[in-house]
């Protein structure tokens, strides 16, 4: 194999959702580098400002007040920047996610201003929980960077765990924003380390398109050890697919919005917020 064989096998086009078995959330140093970004106040690349999150939180709340909804399911909830906010504004959270660092910094923040959030490392689309909550959030646009049939298992799961009535609010990117996704392939040499690897490293990124308004961020980490990739998908929503997906799932939408602060929806937003609250009863009768 020659150098540009394995680069081109690093960069082969995969199959629409494919991921490659490289770690991501809960790798040594990705999960360094993630917290990093989610506990920049500015910096919108794992988690919103905190401007913003502050604002969210407040929606949020008016959408499904605590006094009304008081067992909250954060879903992602990574270093627990929403989970506080909505502990501090009277719900009992329940928080859960994938990546340890994130949930260690969580769980001593929380102990530090003396909030009792329940914290439990699952992966979320095999959720595993006592008990029933009155609103689930899912926030960022996770659900988008998930496949057809992972979104199908997820609204399943989070369905089975809500309250008859319950909430769902969650967030994704719009058709909008896939407008200005921009294909391309670049390449970084990060000689002291950088994002992806600890040490000296190239980093090739090839953004496409899939059909079916999906896009691939396709990363290729090349290092001295050895070379990784990584498939970052998102699928971009109409609000007419997005009700359509929370609808089978056995909700009803209640409000869409332009992004998870309530911001109006038109045809400029680069993300549409929804409300949907699970039927009294389901297709299955439950
Ligand atoms: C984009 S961040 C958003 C975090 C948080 N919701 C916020 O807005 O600050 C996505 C989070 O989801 C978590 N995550 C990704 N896939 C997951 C899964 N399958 N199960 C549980 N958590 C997951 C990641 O570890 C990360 O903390």
């Amino acid at each position: 194999m020659t150098l540009y064989d394995d680069l081109h096998s690093l960069l082969k086009p995969p199959a629409l959702y494919e991921r490659t078995d490289a770690a991501f959330w809960d790798d040594e140093h990705l999960s360094r580098s993630m917290l990093t970004a989610h506990l920049d106040p500015e910096f919108e690349g794992a988690s919103r400002s905190f401007a913003f999150m502050d604002r969210s939180a407040d929606w949020i709340r008016a959408a499904a007040p605590p006094t009304t909804h008081p067992r909250l399911l954060d879903l992602g909830c990574g270093p627990g920047l929403y989970a506080e906010r909505f502990a501090r504004a009277g719900y009992a959270v329940t928080g859960v996610d994938l990546s340890p660092r994130s949930l260690d910094y969580a769980r001593r923040t929380a102990g530090e201003q003396g909030l009792a959030i329940d914290y439990r490392r699952q992966n979320y689309l095999e959720l595993d929980l006592d008990g029933a909550f009155d609103v689930a959030v899912m926030i960022y646009c996770d659900f988008g960077a998930l496949s057809t049939d992972e979104r199908r298992i997820v609204l399943r799961r989070v369905r089975d765990r809500l309250r008859p009535g319950g909430a769902l609010v969650l967030d994704v990117f719009s058709r909008r924003k896939l407008e200005a996704f921009e294909e391309r392939t670049v390449w970084e040499d990060h000689p002291a380390g950088g994002f992806w690897n600890a040490g000296p490293h190239l980093e090739v990124q090839r953004c496409c398109r899939f059909a079916d308004a999906v896009s691939l961020e396709q990363i290729a980490v090349i290092a001295p050890e050895g070379a990784t990739s990584y498939h970052l998908w998102n699928t971009y929503f109409t609000p007419e697919a997005l009700s359509a997906e929370l609808e089978e799932a056995g909700f009803e939408v209640v409000e869409l919005v332009g992004d998870a602060a309530g911001a109006p929806l038109d045809e400029t937003s680069p993300t549409i917020a929804v409300v949907a609250r699970k039927h009294a009863t389901g297709a299955d009768g439950r």
